[in-house]
């Protein structure tokens, strides 16, 4: 199996083949089915770094096809906080584990593991640099909600809001959509917090448009709004964040004003829900075009395809019946 560390190694057959067996999976997120294709199989499920919807996401995934999950979190709890290095590390792991899945605060920690490593791994995050398998559950999502609106990927244009400079999932999302064809893009940061010309450079490469911008004013044809959340740990100090933080609130009100009705609004998720910050406010919760929590549930779907794929058994899955029933 193949390492999965960024989004250029994804062309558009390789999205369609992940997305058609994601498709697949849904008997059994939706708890309809189960499948053992992977009983016997071990996940290591390393996360050096905080996370919530990732790391249980991935192993709810492994578990759902069959495999167990071993995890390990934190640096303090390893052996990396001896000064051990990552290839030594992915090295020792590799021999207890079928697949690793992984995060680090560290720009290029994950494909320094992956060179130790005798398993494939699954970068989880990366520091400010990428979030792959975010990038591909987002764009899954963003598929399904354009076909309820009869509508492709193509011609699209997306909103990219708030930090945009350390937010990986803006930077693996725009990277994986300049794959599609007449692509806008609109990016509104704070100057500071600017999408990375690297990025900036890819999309014009690509032949697609873009605009920035450094406030919400205005009105926005987009038909997706991908809001984020000022990303507090990456900044040099916490007073360095707080300058940004709650600058680019987005609430019913500022919705209604700004954007279409039909405008789908989605965060990588987690939202910054004190007061001071609120990116995301809690009165859009009842808006049907909220779609941060089909995200969280599509995340299961595209990593079970990804782990699928990636231990080559996307074929070999069977269904049995469940004993416990569930209510979806
Ligand atoms: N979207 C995301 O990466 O969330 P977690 O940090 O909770 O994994």
């Amino acid at each position: 199996g193949q390492h999965i560390l960024s989004v250029n190694q994804f062309d558009l057959d390789a999205i369609t083949q992940i997305f058609n067996v994601a498709d697949t999976m849904q008997v059994y997120t939706r708890r309809e089915k189960r499948t053992t294709v992977l009983d016997g199989a071990i996940l290591g499920n390393l996360f050096f770094e905080p996370s919530t919807r990732t790391r249980v996401s991935f192993g709810t995934a492994f578990n759902l096809l069959g495999g167990e999950v071993r995890e390990t979190v934190g640096v303090s709890n390893s052996a990396l906080a001896k000064g051990e290095s990552l290839y030594d590390t992915a090295r020792v792991l590799s021999g207890y584990s079928d697949v690793i899945a992984m995060r680090h605060p560290d720009a290029g920690s994950v494909e320094e593991f992956s060179k130790g490593s005798r398993v494939p791994c699954i970068n989880g995050g990366d520091g400010p640099n990428e979030h792959p398998t975010q990038a591909l559950l987002d764009l899954y999502t963003i598929k399904k909600e354009l076909a309820f609106h009869q509508r492709d990927i193509n011609g699209l244009h997306i909103a990219m809001v708030g930090d945009l400079k350390f937010g990986r999932t803006v930077h693996s999302l725009a990277k994986l959509l300049c794959l599609f064809k007449d692509i806008r893009f609109t990016f509104i940061a704070p100057t500071e917090l600017g999408m990375p010309d690297y990025i900036l450079d890819t999309i014009t490469n690509a032949g697609h448009q873009f605009n920035i911008q450094d406030s919400l004013d205005g009105q926005f044809d987009a038909d997706i709004c991908y809001q984020t959340r000022v990303q507090e740990e990456r900044f040099p100090s916490k007073e360095e964040a707080n300058k940004y933080r709650g600058k680019f609130r987005l609430n019913q009100a500022i919705y209604t004003q700004h954007f279409k009705s039909k405008t789908v609004i989605m965060h990588p998720l987690p939202r910054d829900s004190r007061a001071d910050a609120n990116e995301l406010d809690n009165d859009l919760n009842q808006n049907p075009n909220l779609a941060i929590f089909r995200q969280t549930d599509n995340g299961v779907l595209v990593r079970m395809a990804l782990f699928a794929l990636a231990l080559g058994v996307e074929n070999k899955v069977k269904d049995y019946e469940r004993a416990v029933p569930w209510h979806y």
